[in-house]
């Protein structure tokens, strides 16, 4: 891995254009432990940084100590580590520790890790004395292109994923490129699936870019890094300042998502990651988007080929069909039960649309190992 030692640096500044809600995005090195990094927040006496037990070790002393810069009370909750506790009772712990320190409702929250603490901590910011500012502080790669930008925040319930949720935006996204030296390889891939997301739904220049880039990714070179947080943050901005609370054009951020909520539920959460699950999901949606006449099977191979070296798996789990379309009618697209999928309308283009079942029943045959 190439990052260089780090005295702190902005490397871009992406914007989320919300009017009152908008808010800057930093991506650079040495950004987490710099107090400079910390100025100009909400004033407030506590912050409360809500973490796991993975990531604490690594990341919350340099955070704690920044942030005792400008806040009289730095407290912190650490929560279990993993998909599955991303459910009431973990959520509750963080409720526990704001009200069990008397936190006002200036308090803020920064969410330090991936995307479940960043989910779990938006929505407690969400729903705490009816709303706290809160700064998402990403640590993976799939969190920094895409979780931690853009405002949803929710648990998952036993019978669906991030089912139980709000909009609400972060203050800041702070993305310090060098907390992705010690995510473990699998979890880099599965960040990798959003970053190749953003090629077929809007940007096939970046498509090429990632195809070429591909080595130096893995490697995770700097610059490489640097660019594919930039780009994505940059597309991702673009969707969301249009459609923030997904009423329509923003459902395009999903692609492959119907698909790869079905295996992560189906499969029980964890034992897919949740990038694992897009990137098959992607080459499923691909499938289906070839079934219905939009593009052709050479854009379905390329970016099956894509998915798989980068490292995630492009074969599907055998639910059976009948679970297979169970659990994709519980999905938030769906409407009167009809399953609506994000296809690739042409490529660098999505769209979303309902699609016949016999077609969709082929797509899971074929697709399923
Ligand atoms: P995650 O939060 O579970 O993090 C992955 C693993 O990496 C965890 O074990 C974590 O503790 C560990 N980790 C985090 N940072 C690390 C670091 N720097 N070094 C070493 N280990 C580190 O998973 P994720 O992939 O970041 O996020 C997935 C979640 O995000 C899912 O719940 C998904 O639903 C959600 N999500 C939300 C949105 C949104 O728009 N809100 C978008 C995409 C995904
Ligand atoms: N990750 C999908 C969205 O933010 O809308």
């Amino acid at each position: 891995m190439t990052f260089p030692p780090s005295p702190s640096a902005v490397l871009a500044q992406v914007r989320i254009a919300l009017d009152e809600r908008s808010y800057p995005i930093a991506i650079g090195h040495g950004l987490l432990g710099d107090p400079t990094t910390w100025a100009g927040l909400p004033a407030a006496s506590t912050a409360l940084v809500v973490t796991n037990d993975t990531v604490a070790p690594l990341y919350l002393a340099p955070l704690r100590a920044a942030l005792g810069h400008h806040y009289r009370r730095v407290l912190e909750v650490v929560l279990p580590d993993g998909e599955q506790h991303k459910d009431w009772a973990t959520l509750n712990r963080i409720f526990d520790a704001l009200l069990g320190a008397g936190c006002d409702r200036k308090t803020v929250l920064f969410a330090l890790g991936g995307g479940v603490v960043g989910d779990m901590t938006g929505f407690a910011a969400a729903c705490y004395m009816r709303g706290v500012p809160f700064v998402q502080v990403p640590t993976t790669l799939l969190a920094q292109v895409d979780s931690s930008v853009g405002g949803k925040t929710a648990i998952n319930h036993p019978l669906g994923k991030n089912m139980v949720g709000a909009f609400y935006q972060p203050a800041r996204v702070v993305c310090d490129l060098d907390t992705l030296r010690t995510l473990p390889p699998r979890e880099f891939a599965a960040g990798l699936a959003e970053v190749i997301k953003y090629g077929p739904i809007a940007d096939m220049a970046f498509l090429d870019w990632i195809e070429a880039q591909l080595p130096s990714l893995l490697a995770r070179d700097a610059q490489a890094l640097a660019h594919a947080v930039r780009r994505s943050c940059e597309i991702k901005a673009l969707v969301v300042g249009q459609d923030e609370r997904e009423s329509g054009l923003r459902a395009i951020l999903n692609f492959g998502h119907t698909f790869g909520h079905a295996i992560e539920a189906g499969l029980g959460y964890g034992a897919w990651l949740h990038g694992e699950a897009v990137g098959c999901g992607m080459v499923m949606g691909a499938e289906l988007s070839h079934g219905l006449g939009l593009v052709d099977a050479a854009f379905v191979a390329r970016l099956r080929r894509l998915v798989e070296a980068a490292g995630l798996p492009v074969r599907a789990p055998d639910l059976g069909a009948e679970r297979w379309l169970a659990l994709m009618r519980l999905d938030k697209k769906s409407e009167a039960g009809d399953i609506r999928f994000v296809v690739i309308e042409s490529p660098g283009r999505a769209g979303v649309r309902p699609a016949p079942e016999p077609l969709v029943r082929e797509v899971i045959a074929r697709c399923c190992a």
